[in-house]
């Protein structure tokens, strides 16, 4: 970041992050949106200018004057002696996520073919059957009424798909671990060292446990994504050693905390608005159009992260190269010259689909994915649970501000005795 000294948006009186802002930000990003279209605020990773607006977080994710190459400061600042986090830098800032063309598109084209739509619908049918399992489960505990909805769906089933996707047999019990250390790292405004540190341990070890998958795929290749990205490793199209381990890496992180987040964020928004669960129960075929509303009401990932390429003027602001800049997706999905009554959940709504899986270049991979995932456990609930219930009023959000989740969601299998509040809006 360049050195000029940027004074804090007076729309930003105090800190944005707290306790407040976590259970509900909308308040926040409205006062923000409607101060003005750009701030300038100390409390991200030493200084970032967050941009509020849809036209603006779209246009800051698809413009090539915005860089995704962001993580050299995000590390260094984190080292308590020179070098500490190398490892870390070394395979962070090889993932896809944070490349620019020409890397960008050669690797992408490579992860592409993992995705495509044929392979994807091969895997919908054992995504069904994870998520018949897991609320067979929930099911066997006759005994218990409520049930915690993240512990028994929402947080193993992405672990269980990813293992489907890159061909693990047996997912491992540090998958989950890893992805997390990953998470509080990039999901923090100011990470701490003790967090920086963890997050290098856990992202080496995810790459030491791919070497020896990679390894096997090669003697025994199958189906899956981690033995195409081998194939595509012999044939030249992407480099041995960090480059294909972030990739990796990468998957492996992705798809858990933002997955387990849809999930249980869609639950709860449902059931909090008993009147549109009812309508999905009695016309499930509404259910894609609901989880494209669901994505925008309650986004999972609440932004994400650019460097200016090039000097450039935004709204009479001065970016400087080198500047960070967070594109507020989270604000975006509620800004009502985009979205209709956006702090409203209607799962008819017909305004297209939101930057809930960001957009242009690095919009999400994953995407297809997830929203085979969301329709399997949301179709089987329906189902199975018509009168499905919320067994605790007050929701339990987690304290990441980059990513929007439940830590807990209790529910009630019976009918609950007292119909809920019939409308919640933010
Ligand atoms: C609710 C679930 C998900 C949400 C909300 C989500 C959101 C996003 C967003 C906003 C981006 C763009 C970030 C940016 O431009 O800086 C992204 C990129 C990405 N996502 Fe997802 N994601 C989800 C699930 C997944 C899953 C299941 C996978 C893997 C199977 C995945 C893999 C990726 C990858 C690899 C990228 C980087 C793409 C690139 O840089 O070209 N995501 N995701």
């Amino acid at each position: 970041m360049s050195a000029v000294l940027r004074p804090a948006s007076p729309a930003l009186q105090g800190p944005l992050v707290s306790p407040a802002f976590l259970a509900n930000p909308y308040p926040a990003y409205r006062a923000l949106r409607e101060a003005g279209p750009v701030h300038w605020s100390e409390e991200f990773f030493g200084g970032a200018w967050l941009v509020t607006r849809h036209a603006d977080v779209e246009l800051v994710l698809k413009d090539p004057r915005f860089s995704a190459q962001r993580t050299g400061a995000w590390v260094k600042n984190h080292e308590s002696a020179p070098g500490e986090l190398k490892g870390f830098q070394q395979l962070f800032a090889r993932a896809l996520l944070f490349l620019d063309a020409p890397d960008h598109p050669r690797i992408r084209q490579v992860l592409n073919a993992g995705f495509r739509p044929d392979l994807l619908q091969g895997l919908a049918p054992h995504i069904e059957r994870v998520a018949c399992e897991l609320l067979d489960r929930v099911d066997r505990g006759r005994h218990l009424d409520t049930f915690d909805f993240i512990e028994a769906v929402a947080r193993p089933l992405p672990v269980r798909v990813m293992a489907l996707l890159l061909g693990i047999e047996r997912p491992q019990e540090d998958f989950m671990a890893w992805s997390e250390h990953l998470a509080s790292f990039i999901g923090e405004a100011q990470p701490t060292r003790a967090k920086a540190r963890n997050a290098q341990a856990s992202l080496v070890a995810m790459s030491r446990y791919f070497e020896s998958l990679l390894a096997h795929k090669r003697r025994a290749p199958g189906d899956d994504l981690i033995s195409r990205l081998a194939a595509a490793q012999a044939r030249g199209e992407i480099e041995e050693g960090p480059e294909l381990l972030a990739q990796c890496a990468m998957l492996l992180f992705a798809g858990h905390e933002t997955t387990r987040h849809l999930l249980g964020s869609s639950v709860q928004a449902l059931l909090s608005h008993p009147a549109q669960w009812e309508r999905l129960v009695r016309e499930p075929a509404l259910l894609p159009g609901a989880v494209r509303e669901l994505l925008r009401f309650e986004s999972p990932v609440q932004y994400t992260g650019r460097r200016v390429a090039t000097d450039l003027v935004l709204h009479g602001q001065q970016l400087r190269r080198g500047d960070l800049v967070l594109a507020l997706i989270g604000a975006a999905s509620r800004d009502p010259v985009r979205y209709l009554d956006p702090d409203v959940l209607d799962i008819t709504r017909r305004q297209g689909s939101s930057l809930a899986f960001g957009s242009g270049p690095h919009v999400c991979i994953g995407a297809a994915l997830t929203l085979i995932e969301a329709r399997a456990v949301l179709g089987q609930l329906l189902d199975r649970w018509p009168g499905l219930s919320l067994a605790n009023a007050a929701p339990r959000w987690g304290d990441k501000p980059a990513y929007r989740g439940l830590t807990t969601l209790p529910l009630r299998r019976r009918p609950a005795p007292v119909a809920q509040d019939a409308h919640w809006t933010s």
